[in-house]
C-alpha cells in the first residue's frame, strides 16, 4: 500500500548497528528522520552516513533521531562504519538498520523494481512525535541528498507547527515567514503583534515569529 504524507509511519522490529529496536517506541517524543541506503560499501552513501554523523548536534537541537537503513547486515554495517570512519572523519553515531530480507525495505515502498531490482533507492522519511509522516522524499542511487534541506525543512515544521505561518520558497530559519490565508486580518493583528508586510491580501509577510 503507497503511503501518503499524515500516514501513521507503519512500525516494525528490526536489527541494528546499536540492538534490536521497535520502531515506534524507538521515536518516543522525538522526531524521526528514516533514510535509506542502496547498500553497503557504495561510494555515495559513505559520504551520506559521515554527513548524518557531523549534524548530531544539529539533529539532537531540533530532537530529531536519525535512522538508516541498508539492505546488509549488522556485522557488514560495522565493518562499513570503519571505512566511513577513515574517509569521512565521523564515525555513525545512530542505528543503521539491517533490512537483509528487504522486509521494511517493502513497508515503506523503498524498493523501485523500474530503478533497480536489488537494491533499495535512496529514500527519506520524516516522522513526527505523532508518528505521522510528514515528509518523503525519493532520490536516485546515483545523487546524494542534501541533509541541510532535510534540516531546513525539519525547521519550517516545526516552525509551522507552533504559529499559524508557512515558509516561502528558500526559507531559512530566521527569515519572514508568511501567515497562513485562511487567517484574518483581524486574527492577524492578535497573533502577529509585529505587524507584516502585504503585497498581496494573501501574501504577507511578518518578522519570524520564534524571535524576540
Ligand atoms: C552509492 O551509494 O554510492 C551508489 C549506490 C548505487 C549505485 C551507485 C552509487
Amino acid at each position: 500500500m503507497a503511503l501518503h504524507l499524515g500516514d501513521t509511519a507503519p512500525d516494525f522490529e528490526a536489527v541494528t548497528t546499536q540492538g534490536r529496536i521497535h520502531f515506534h517506541e524507538w521515536i518516543g517524543d522525538s522526531w524521526a528522520v528514516l533514510f535509506s541506503h542502496p547498500k553497503d560499501f557504495t561510494p555515495v552513501c559513505t559520504t551520506e552516513l559521515g554527513e548524518v554523523a557531523r549534524l548530531r548536534r544539529e539533529f539532537a537541537e531540533r530532537s530529531v533521531k536519525a535512522i538508516g537503513l541498508s539492505i546488509d547486515s549488522v556485522d557488514s554495517h560495522k565493518d562499513w562504519a570503519k571505512d566511513i570512519a577513515e574517509t569521512q572523519g565521523t564515525t555513525p553515531n545512530f542505528p543503521i538498520i539491517a533490512d537483509p530480507d528487504r522486509k521494511i525495505a517493502k513497508l515503506y515502498d523503498m524498493m523501485h523494481p523500474a530503478h533497480d531490482e536489488v537494491y533499495t533507492v535512496r529514500t527519506v522519511f520524516i516522522i513526527d512525535p505523532n508518528k505521522k509522516i510528514r515528509l518523503m522524499l525519493t532520490y536516485p542511487q546515483t545523487t546524494g541528498r542534501n541533509f541541510a534541506e532535510i534540516l531546513r525543512v525539519i525547521d519550517s515544521m516545526q516552525l509551522t507547527d507552533r504559529f499559524s505561518v508557512a515558509t516561502p520558497v528558500n526559507w531559512t530559519h530566521g527569515q519572514d515567514v508568511i501567515i497562513v490565508p485562511s487567517l484574518s486580518d483581524a486574527e492577524a493583528k492578535q497573533k502577529f503583534p509585529k505587524g507584516w508586510k502585504a503585497l498581496k491580501p494573501y501574501l504577507r509577510l511578518t518578522p519570524p515569529p520564534d524571535a524576540s
